[in-house]
């Protein structure tokens, strides 16, 4: 049984903070957010404390591990500050927005002895792991093309996209992850087309784009295809596909049931997929703590480790550079600066 202090309490938190309270393996102990109202209120709804500051957390003798669901700009000084006080961390994606932030962090938590584990929850999908397991054994043959279909419900607030760092950093950089974790080789070229299409004036007033499709090539040839879209009318759309010689697997959408109406109007009518991601990944977000609890009790090696999220938000500096340049950017120019 480990201890958990969860670290912003805003829409991701409050889910995190329920998660590790009706974990088996885990304690909520505390909670803390800026916003004093917020840790209140998530402390009234779990049973834990509300920290009055982070150095109560980080003093706090009873917290093993953080869990940071606080702002991104947040994340990187939180997993140098949870190391340095010998607490294991479990952070939300992105690590930073700056690379070079990211590897001044790399560098300060060097040889400290300490789980960091990135929240890509959907690598722990029950249907996206299975996806990669099947093909990892071989079950398609050689792999050659992934397509990773990757579409939110709505848009977010003007705020959050203002502060999110652009949607290849914020949104892109989960499917960045599973294209790593699906290809099961390095991406070396990106190849990004990206447009606000759904709001124009996300272009002209915050420099951002809503819609974007990324292809990414491994060294051996294999292909990676990404669909974003910030605005789905029919809903959360997540699918995963990967061929190979000898096959096909999918990881499709997923609906709260699977009632199907037949009429004059239409056959086979589904109802709606799950809303979004608190929804659709609730079983991945406790596969992720599940993950995280091992890790920190030492029964298995950390799942989704501080390179990974290191590499994913290198894949969207390369998309980004591919998109102010119109042409497919290879991975060694970015270390050519
Ligand atoms: N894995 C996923 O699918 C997923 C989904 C949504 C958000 N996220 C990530 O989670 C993070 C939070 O996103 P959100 O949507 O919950 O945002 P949010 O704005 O709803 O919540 C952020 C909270 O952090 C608090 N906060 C800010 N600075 C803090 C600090 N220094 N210490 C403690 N608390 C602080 C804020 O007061 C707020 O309550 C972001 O990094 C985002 O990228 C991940």
């Amino acid at each position: 049984m480990i201890s958990i202090a969860v670290i912003g309490c805003g829409r991701i938190g409050r889910m995190h903070a329920a998660n590790v309270a009706r974990h088996p393996g885990a304690r909520l102990t505390a909670v803390y957010d800026v916003v004093e109202a917020s840790s209140k209120s998530v402390a009234e709804e779990t049973g834990a404390r509300a920290a009055a500051s982070l150095e109560e957390v980080l003093d706090a003798g009873d917290v093993d591990a953080l869990l940071v669901a606080s702002l991104t700009e947040t994340h990187a000084d939180l997993i140098e500050r949870g190391a340095k006080a010998g607490k294991a961390v479990l952070c939300e994606k992105p690590i930073d927005l700056d690379i070079k932030r990211v590897d001044r962090c790399a560098e300060a938590i060097q040889g400290l002895d300490v789980p960091i584990q990135i929240g890509f929850n959907r690598r722990f999908d029950p249907g996206h792991s299975a996806v990669r397991a099947a093909a990892a054994a071989g079950e398609i043959g050689d792999l050659h093309q992934v397509i990773i279909t990757s579409r939110d419900p709505g848009m977010p607030s003007r705020d959050y996209i203002a502060h999110a760092g652009g949607l290849l950093r914020d949104m892109t950089i989960h499917d960045f992850d599973m294209a790593r974790f699906m290809l099961m080789e390095e991406p070396v070229e990106v190849f990004a087309v990206a447009e606000a299409l759904i709001d124009p004036e996300l272009g002209r007033e915050l420099d951002d784009v809503d819609t974007a499709m990324i292809v990414l090539r491994t060294e051996s040839g294999k292909m990676c295809c990404i669909n974003n879209s910030r605005t789905s009318v029919y809903g959360y759309d997540q699918r995963v596909e990967l061929m190979g010689t000898h096959g096909m697997l999918i990881s499709d959408n997923r609906r709260p049931h699977e009632l199907r109406r037949s009429s004059g109007e239409g056959a086979d009518v589904g109802v709606p997929y799950l809303n979004f991601f608190v929804e659709r990944y609730a079983e991945a977000f406790m596969n992720e703590l599940s993950a995280f609890v091992d890790a920190v009790e030492g029964r298995a090696p950390v799942a989704v480790g501080f390179e990974d999220g290191r590499k994913a938000l290198i894949l969207a500096e390369a998309a980004y550079r591919s998109l102010a340049s119109g042409r497919a950017v290879n991975l060694s120019e970015l270390a050519e600066g």
